[in-house]
């Protein structure tokens, strides 16, 4: 089994010297780790979250390059292809990379989530993007009444937040 160590490892390289975007992604890697053991998630499911978290962002460069913004919409475009080249050389299932890059391809979309790996990954970018933009409580009360639907996902909501 390819552990999601090698995979943040070659997020690291591929982003550095951005030590702002590695920070960002093992934070959202972390509290991905976290939201789905507490929600007993299966072990293939959980793992393809870790997967999904370490890589989430990973368009981010080529959509800078290529259009000049890092608006969702672009990354996600661009983050499956770059993904699914890691996955394949780290050896990943066919199965999981094709789930992995579907997580990466719309985790800026919020209105087609199928399944708790795509909930808990959205779940988990918001608790770090919440702090990294500063929002305001008004802000959180609406993402978690929108996006929010599990327990522990709430439970830091609210504990950090709110
Ligand atoms: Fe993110």
């Amino acid at each position: 089994m390819v552990s999601s160590a090698l995979l943040l490892q070659d997020m690291a390289v591929y982003n550095a010297p951005d030590v702002r975007r590695v920070n960002h992604a093992l934070k959202v890697y972390g509290f991905a780790c976290m939201l789905g053991k507490s929600e007993n998630l299966p072990e293939k499911e959980q793992l393809t979250l870790e997967f999904a978290a370490a890589l989430h962002d990973i368009g981010i460069h080529a959509a800078e390059q290529k259009y000049g913004s890092s608006a969702g919409p672009y990354q996600e475009k661009e983050g499956p292809a770059i993904a699914r080249e890691m996955l394949e050389k780290r050896g990943v299932s066919p199965e999981m990379t094709a789930r992995v890059c579907q997580l990466i391809g719309r985790h800026h979309t919020y209105t087609n989530i199928d399944g708790q790996d795509c909930q808990l990954l959205i779940e988990a970018d918001f608790l770090v993007n919440l702090d990294e933009d500063g929002a305001s409580k008004e802000t959180v009360q609406n993402v978690r009444k929108n996006i929010f639907r599990s327990t522990s996902g709430k439970t830091l909501l609210d504990a950090l937040f709110l």
